[in-house]
């Protein structure tokens, strides 16, 4: 490679090229950039007045410019060797500083009294100073000023440490989930900046209350929001604590709350129905089985029985109480254990039925979109979520097969619907999806549902019965009135193939006093991936179990 060499307009610099527009001034300095830059040695052309042209270095020349390069090395590497001990001494200085800076953090007493606060409202306290305790959820950290987001359960804060307090030694080791106590005084933001609450806090002091590890084991190596959905299950206890998680449980905790609510509205007394039991209720491939003091019994898959004992004594009736289903399935929308809500009503017809089922859900949902925390969260994890509104399309079990057969969605064996067929998971879902609308479907063949469901009257094949199904997810309640004449509940024990013995209890309320009665059973996480978006209902539940899964 050819290098230009020109004492009088060239320029000794290591940005130079070489060419003609942009030579070297000297020789030795060529030979140093062309070694320094790891571009090997360079044929050497020295511009010649005389002649007006560049000519190749001569013998005599190219020595004297290679001894002139080694001397320029030899004081790049010196003047590095005095910045590297220039850093190092900085650093020093730093560390030595950030030490005798440790003992700093102690609270100045004149400061007025700190009042505790949880977040939520120290978003109200503006002005005040308070004391927050916490988890750190974010911290960022510019050696001069230290962010850190505080997490509590009620909200997030912002908070920032400034001067000593950010340059200590322990701020500066602060590790994510480390739960600390801060003291400072709330500040509202300035327009235009934001963050949770519409303040920050101006930390003055703080405490560590218990620290928590870094490197291999932090927090983030730990739970990887990328990891593989098992992996994330496995460490449940620490996923629980991100945004999403946790929002999907503050809006479960506030549906629960606002369904007791319209429970109350309503009149209807809560009762708790027992988990062990010794009858089905939802068919026997579901059962979990349980060795109880050598008798055979079952986890519960619904208290709809004993809630229909309840209506002569309490009045119309529900429970939250757990239902347990050994489904073979892996499905999005199943899971072994659920809370189950149900809920039993006396003296109502097929329609008083679906009128009370519009109105919980309208009522419901409507609370938790007017609550400042819930509607917040519901927004902001499903922001296209729309409300339900009365009426709810109302759709015939036969009319929906009609609509399958038109749009070409095909029965689980891959044919076109007939009278009697299950209508699986896909078909159902691609049926309210493509509605778009929550729908009561009704009035199912009796083959296909339940020993305890009445005949219409109108259409002996079908029966009183009905399932809500909500787009994205499918159903997400099952209700019927039940049989309340006891010799057509035989009849449906018989078509069951169930010994009716066991349920000698049950068949008494027909004996006793037996009144039309109905009720319902709604799926709390398949409700919560509807209202939250969530693909499946493990994200809904707290530590969720299904086939393979009963850990954490
Ligand atoms: O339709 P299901 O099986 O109805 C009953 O159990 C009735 N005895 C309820 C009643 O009338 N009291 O279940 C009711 C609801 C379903 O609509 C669904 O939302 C939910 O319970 N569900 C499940 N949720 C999660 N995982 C499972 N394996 C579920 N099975 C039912």
């Amino acid at each position: 490679m050819s290098v230009h060499v020109n004492e009088k307009s060239g320029v000794d610099s290591l940005t130079t090229v070489g060419s003609v527009e942009s030579a070297f001034q000297t020789a030795a300095f060529a030979l140093y950039a062309y070694e320094e830059l790891g571009r090997g040695e360079p044929k050497l052309l020295v511009f010649k007045p005389e002649d007006n042209g560049y000519e190749e270095i001569s013998a005599s020349a190219l020595k004297k410019a290679k001894k002139g390069a080694e001397g320029l090395k030899k004081k790049a590497l010196k003047q590095k060797e005095l910045e590297a001990k220039k850093q190092q001494q900085e650093a020093d200085k730093t560390a030595k500083q950030l030490e005798s800076l440790d003992i700093k953090i102690e609270e100045d007493k004149s400061l007025p009294q700190a009042h505790k606060a949880k977040i939520n409202k120290a978003y109200e306290s503006v002005g005040q100073r308070v004391k927050v305790n916490g988890w750190i959820h974010r911290i960022r950290n510019n050696k001069k000023l230290v962010f850190i987001v505080l997490r509590d359960g009620y909200g997030y804060l912002q908070a920032v440490l400034t001067g000593n307090l950010a340059l200590a030694k322990q701020t500066q080791e602060l590790t994510l989930e480390s739960s600390v106590s801060l003291y400072g005084t709330v500040n509202k933001l300035p327009e235009g900046k934001s963050a949770p609450g519409g303040v920050e806090l101006s930390v003055d002091y703080y405490e560590v209350v218990g620290w928590a590890p870094g490197g291999e084991d932090s927090f983030t190596n730990k739970v990887n929001e990328n990891a593989d959905p098992s992996l994330l299950l496995d460490q449940r206890h620490l996923a629980l604590r991100g945004e999403t998680l946790s929002s999907v449980m503050k809006v479960r905790a506030l549906w629960m709350k606002y369904l007791r609510k319209f429970f109350e509205n309503e009149g209807l007394t809560e009762v708790t129905p027992p988990c062990m039991v010794q009858t089905q209720v939802e068919g026997g491939s579901t059962l979990f089985k349980l060795n109880y003091y050598g008798e055979e019994a079952f986890l519960t898959q619904s208290s709809q029985l004993y809630l229909e004992t309840c209506l002569a004594s309490l009045g119309d009736v529900y429970c939250v109480q757990e239902s347990f289903r050994a489904e073979k399935s892996h499905t999005r929308r199943h899971l072994s254990e659920y809370t189950h809500i149900e809920s039993e009503l006396a003296f109502i017809d097929f329609d008083d039925l679906l009128s009370h089922l519009e109105k919980l859900f309208v009522e419901t949902v409507g609370y938790i979109m007017e609550d400042p925390v819930g509607g917040a969260l519901v927004k902001q994890l499903n922001p296209d979520f729309k409300a339900p509104t009365y009426p709810f399309k109302r759709l015939d079990y036969k009319d929906a097969l009609e609509w399958l057969n038109e749009h070409g969605v095909p029965n689980e064996d891959g044919q076109k619907f007939k009278f009697g067929d299950d209508i699986a998971e896909a078909a159902e879902r691609k049926m309210v999806d493509t509605m778009g609308v929550p729908i009561f479907l009704t009035r199912f063949p009796a083959e296909i549902k339940s020993f305890y469901m009445p005949r219409c009257k109108d259409d002996p094949r079908v029966t009183e019965s009905v399932d809500v199904l909500m787009p994205n997810v499918g159903e997400i309640t099952g209700g019927s009135m039940r049989t309340w004449n006891e010799t057509d509940l035989l009849e449906g024990y018989q078509r069951e193939k169930i010994d009716h013995a066991p349920y000698y209890w049950y068949l008494d309320q027909r004996k006793y006093g037996s009144v039309p009665h109905g009720g319902y059973g709604l799926g709390t996480e398949r409700i919560l991936a509807w209202l939250c978006n969530r693909y499946t209902v493990r994200d809904c539940s707290l530590y969720p179990r299904f086939t393979g899964r009963c850990k954490p």
